[in-house]
């Protein structure tokens, strides 16, 4: 169980968020949608403050899927607005949270403006510590198709290692812990090569609703958890070579 005032340590370096649900919050309080996106928005930065004081290395947000794009005008261009806006406000930020800015997706989509603005953004927070990456127009289907397009394109052999490096994700560990607010139980194209062996924590909660009493929570589940990546637990394994050496004997 992590104490009231605790850092998080080796074992949980990446933490990747499905923020999902606004547009359901917006629904119960007979709103638009767009009022959902916008509270999502104030959640997603209480929960960069609040990860850089625990000291995570890296948080990976998901905000805007390839698929998203099937939604009504209104709703992505609201979107697309609080992109925008976010961009500009964390211009200021950076700093404060030690920020290096990531975006992770295919970002040749937006207009000249902001995609000047994102790519000045990453230049300029670029040695900063804390990561936050922002998987925006991302899939992940998309994204082992550009990772295999460019080896291909480089002459490369395509491995497990060099794929990797391929990826938009490449300066970061895969994802320890992926969480998802809203209540569905999937990946929605969500990293899905980093996610080999991460750990999956779903929750009810919708995602403007989210806090950092809910964060602990999906931390607290991760360090009840045992990671094997195929393995065998390390008590058990022991407890195996004593009974081996046992017979042995
Ligand atoms: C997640 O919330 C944000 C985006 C996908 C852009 P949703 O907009 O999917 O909210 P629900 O799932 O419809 O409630
Ligand atoms: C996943 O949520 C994408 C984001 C949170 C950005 P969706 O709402 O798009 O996922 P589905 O459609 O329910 O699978
Ligand atoms: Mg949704």
């Amino acid at each position: 169980m992590i104490e009231d005032k605790f850092e998080l340590d080796e074992k949980l370096k990446h933490i990747a968020i499905i923020m999902d649900g606004n547009g359901r919050w917006a629904n119960k309080r007979g709103l638009p949608r767009e009022f959902g996106h916008s509270r999502g928005a104030e959640t997603f930065k209480k929960i960069i403050e609040y990860c850089k004081d625990i000291k995570l290395n890296v948080l990976t947000v998901y905000a805007f899927s390839t698929e998203n794009w099937k939604r009504p005008k209104k709703e992505v261009d609201s979107i697309m607005k609080l992109l925008s806006q976010y961009v500009k406000e964390c211009e200021k930020s950076i700093n404060k949270y030690d920020l290096c800015v990531r975006f992770i997706g295919d970002i040749s989509v937006f207009e000249e403006t902001l995609r000047t603005r994102i790519e000045k953004l990453q230049r300029v927070s670029a040695n900063n510590k804390f990561i936050l990456n922002i998987a925006f127009n991302y899939g992940g289907r998309n994204e082992i198709v550009y990772a295999a397009n460019k080896l291909l394109s480089e002459g490369k052999e395509i491995s497990e290692e060099s794929l990797s490096q391929a990826l938009y994700t490449s300066h970061c560990p895969d994802p320890d812990l992926i969480i998802r607010t809203g209540g569905d139980c999937r990946i929605s194209n969500f990293l899905l090569w980093q996610a080999a062996y991460s750990e999956l924590y779903f929750t009810d909660v919708l995602w403007p609703d989210f806090d950092k009493n809910e964060l602990n929570k999906a931390i607290n589940s991760f360090y009840s958890r045992k990671r094997r990546y195929g393995g065998l637990d390390k008590d058990s394994s022991s407890s195996d070579k004593q009974a081996r050496k046992d017979t042995l004997c």
